[in-house]
């Protein structure tokens, strides 16, 4: 068993695991020159040996204890027909919905479209680097997708007036999203993926009388699944105010927390393993302080099985030196 799967089954506290959403990305001078000679980011996430390889590459850099495919929560709107398009500066921006479309598409559609990401999971997953290691899947919320999916671009840019009002296209599009996140899951597993982190990083967006339809429902279906295949499952609510509820009624087997919320807050209340939480902006400043601040997530989750990551993705900006300094701070403790 790896260190991420004892702390998350067997409730182990002496580890201290690590490993970083967005591990492999943009602070990566050698992820850069693989994604400045392939400008479709979709298309490298579906050529399965660069994605293998971009996936393998901050294991090669840093003691880290589990690697997470190199993929995005888009390419499940890909699957389903959806054109994904990444502009620089810009983001994501979806194409047009078409329902009647994206309901006729079967399993065998959807996973052959999808295939070379399940090829890249087999590939690193058999990788030299991640033995003993944990090979990461993941997928985004049903939520968060019905957002990109309808809204056809980041909320952070805007969410269209109108978003709540067709509830019958909203009921079909995610009773379409949660069928097909499964099979996206069950597909990921039977390819080598240990355990399954699910993105919900617009959780915040919503007011809490929503939650229950939007959120607590079919993630909760999800988490099932998952388990059910017997695989652990970790959850990212990003933005919400009460973890204490979400783990209760979703009961994912660890929770991964953001960077907005109380360390202290949140050992007291929840008793699952806990990951995360560390705002990605401290790997910017000095290494006196990321050694502060990373002692002190440390310190605080001492009795409580904790997996170390940040409260989000790491930024682009960041200088891999302090990324080494962290991994270092936290292997060392
Ligand atoms: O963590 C990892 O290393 C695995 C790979 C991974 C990516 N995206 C690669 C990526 C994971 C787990 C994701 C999840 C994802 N994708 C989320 C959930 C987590 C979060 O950040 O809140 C969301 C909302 C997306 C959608 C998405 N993908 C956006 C909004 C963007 C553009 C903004 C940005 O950060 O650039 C992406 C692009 C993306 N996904 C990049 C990477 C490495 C950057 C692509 C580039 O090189 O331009």
């Amino acid at each position: 068993m790896s260190n991420l799967e004892k702390v998350i089954k067997d409730k182990r506290t002496d580890l201290n695991p690590i490993w970083i959403m967005r591990q492999a990305g943009r602070y990566l001078p050698e992820f850069r020159e693989i994604r400045k000679k392939n400008t479709d980011f979709i298309k490298l996430c579906l050529n399965s040996n660069l994605a293998s390889e971009i996936t393998l590459q901050p294991l090669k850099r840093f003691n880290l204890d589990a690697a997470i495919i190199f993929s995005d929560i888009l390419i499940l709107p890909y699957g389903l027909g959806q054109k994904v398009e990444f502009k620089k500066n810009i983001g994501p921006i979806l194409g047009n919905l078409d329902i009647d479309q994206i309901s006729k598409i079967t399993e065998n559609d959807f996973s052959s479209r999808v295939d070379p990401v399940y090829k890249a999971i087999n590939l690193v997953k058999n990788s030299e680097l991640t033995q003993n290691k944990s090979t990461i899947g993941f997928v985004g919320a049903p939520w968060t997708l019905l957002v990109y999916i309808l809204n056809k671009q980041s909320p952070k840019i805007k969410l269209e007036k109108g978003f709540f009002n067709n509830h019958s296209l909203i009921e079909q599009t995610l009773k379409i999203i949660v069928k097909f996140l499964k099979i996206h899951i069950k597909n990921q597993i039977s390819n080598g993926a240990e355990i399954i982190q699910i993105f919900d990083s617009w959780a915040g967006l919503l007011e809490d009388k929503d939650f229950d339809f939007y959120i607590y429902n079919p993630t909760c279906s999800l988490v099932e699944f998952t388990k059910s295949l017997n695989v652990p499952v970790i959850c990212f609510p990003r933005g919400i105010k009460d973890y204490k509820k979400y783990c209760e009624i979703v009961k994912p087997d660890a929770i991964c927390i953001d960077y907005e919320v109380d360390p202290i807050k949140i050992k007291k209340e929840i008793d699952i393993p806990v990951q995360g939480g560390m705002n990605p902006k401290i790997l910017l400043t000095d290494r006196d302080n990321l050694k502060k601040e990373t002692t002190k997530y440390l310190d605080i989750f001492k009795d409580h099985p904790y997996i170390f990551n940040l409260g989000h993705g790491i930024l682009p900006e960041t200088d891999p030196n302090m990324m080494d300094y962290l991994v270092k701070t936290v292997k060392d403790y």
